[in-house]
């Protein structure tokens, strides 16, 4: 098949609000890390479109731009903040709170901009996270009153802060787990289901429904549905609206997105991978309550299963035995401690073991993907991109793709996909590793 046209990208001029849902620790971190990176007080480390280059055309051509002097990206400079959450804390009280940053060293030295962030009100129940007792929602207990009270607040910040292109992207707790059913089929099932308080349309389907209607472009850094419900993505894809989700890929699903491409690769077996972690943010106090870590056990355990490819792999990945906890544990904060325990066979079924220990700050992982998704979904807008984006897999846990194709969850092949796309946007050749080329003059 051949490749379709490139686009013509829109310059990114003029501002861009960050509408983040959630002003807890991922996107407190966010926001001080780029007013840090702002201001030269600290490296945007971990970011792609900030630290990345992207090679264009031959090896022998010595041609590798950074990514962001490649591709039309707003400027850091440009970003204006604007936040939702179901506690008054501004993003200076949240960073304190959270505990990720020093503070002399990376929450004083931008207190100023830090205290200008003061969240909305939350559309918030507490039905789908249980483990929070904020106050700061809005006043209203209809979900119509809800998603109008949301587009509200978007046309206002759009106006006060004088914004050219808005993102959205959902930092907020995870929410229990709701399979896509009737209410989600279409738009006109939905748009009933919101009018009937239909309790499987949560707050973060209304936010996103709320973005989707004001032409703002979602992201979805949780594993709660979201976007991936029908309705949303089939308004998003005839809207022209770029959507991505779900679930930021930080910690352990990072190492096994690694990890099983790897014994794939190598053809050795695989009976058992047992991970656990210890957390204890709010985000791990959230995820304790059963109905919300079931949202997240999903998110989790798919990921084996579609890089394995069992049916395939009958002898290799037939029966593995595949656990995944989180359990809350207060002293640790934000910095997160996982264990793997992978066994595997290799020749003639001869068992080995891969032990991972992996000691990461989940939201300084976090950080960085929510930067780049916001800033590469508002490149999608300005190239005409609608509905899912699937070359942004590479920060996802459970990445969105079109009904029927399974995912792409190797983090190499997401990186070319990623690049890939950004290739054609600029019209540059695709990158296919085929080389012929080097030894035709040999
Ligand atoms: N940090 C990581 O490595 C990582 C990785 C994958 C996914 N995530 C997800 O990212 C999200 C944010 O993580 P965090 O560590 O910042 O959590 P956090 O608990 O520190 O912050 C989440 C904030 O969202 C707010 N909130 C909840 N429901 C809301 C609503 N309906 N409207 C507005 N605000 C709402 C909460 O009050 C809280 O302040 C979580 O869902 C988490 O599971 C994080």
């Amino acid at each position: 098949m051949s490749t379709p046209p490139s686009p013509t990208v829109a310059p990114a001029s003029g501002r861009l609000g960050v509408l983040t849902v959630g002003l807890g620790a991922v996107a407190s971190t966010l926001i001080a890390g780029v007013e840090l990176t702002k201001r030269g007080l600290g490296k945007p480390i971990g970011s792609l479109t900030q630290m990345g280059t992207i090679r264009l055309g031959k090896r022998t051509e010595d041609r590798s731009p950074l990514i962001n002097e490649f591709v039309p990206l707003a400027a850091l400079e440009d970003i204006v903040w604007g936040a939702w959450d179901v506690y008054p804390d501004d993003a200076y009280v949240s960073a304190s709170r959270a505990g990720v940053l020093e503070s002399g060293k990376h929450i004083e030295a931008i207190s100023d901009a830090l205290r200008e962030v003061r969240p909305m009100q939350a559309a918030f129940e507490r039905k789908y996270a249980r483990n929070l007792d904020g106050e700061h929602v809005k006043p209203i207990s209809s979900k119509r009153g809800m998603l109008n009270a949301i587009r509200e607040d978007i046309n206002r910040f759009r106006e006060e802060k004088q914004c050219d292109r808005l993102v959205m992207i959902w930092c907020a707790s995870t929410e229990i787990f709701i399979e896509p059913g009737r209410a989600h089929i279409d738009l006109e099932s939905f748009e009933k289901a919101i009018d009937a308080d239909d309790e499987t349309v949560s707050p973060c389907q209304l936010y996103a429904y709320a973005a989707l209607l004001e032409g703002v472009p979602f992201n979805n850094g949780a594993p709660n549905l979201a976007v991936d419900a029908p309705a949303l993505r089939m308004f998003a894809t005839e809207k022209d609206i770029p959507i991505s989700g779900k679930d930021f890929k930080t910690g352990q699903t990072l190492m096994k997105t690694v990890l099983a491409p790897m014994l794939k690769a190598r053809m050795l077996g695989l009976s058992g991978w047992y991970s656990t972690n210890i957390l204890g943010n709010r985000d791990g106090e959230v995820l304790d309550a059963p109905e919300n870590f079931k949202t997240k056990e999903e998110s989790k355990l798919g990921v084996l299963e579609d890089i394995l490819q069992p049916a395939k792999y009958p002898d290799l990945y037939g029966d593995v035995f595949h656990k995944v906890q989180i359990n809350y544990y207060p002293p640790r904060g934000d910095n997160k401690e996982g264990w793997d325990n992978i066994d595997i066979t290799g020749w003639l079924g001869y068992p080995m073991q891969i032990k991972v220990n992996f000691l990461c700050r989940d939201s300084i992982l976090a950080a960085p993907l929510a930067l780049d998704l916001v800033l590469f979904s508002d490149l999608a807008q300005r190239a005409g991109l609608g509905g899912i984006q699937e070359w942004l897999s590479f920060y996802y846990k459970s990445p969105q793709v079109a009904p029927g194709l399974y995912p792409e969850h190797d983090l190499f092949i997401q990186l070319t996909k990623l690049k890939n796309t950004l290739r054609w946007m600029m019209g540059e050749d695709q990158i296919t590793h085929l080389g012929r080329e080097y030894y035709e003059e040999i």
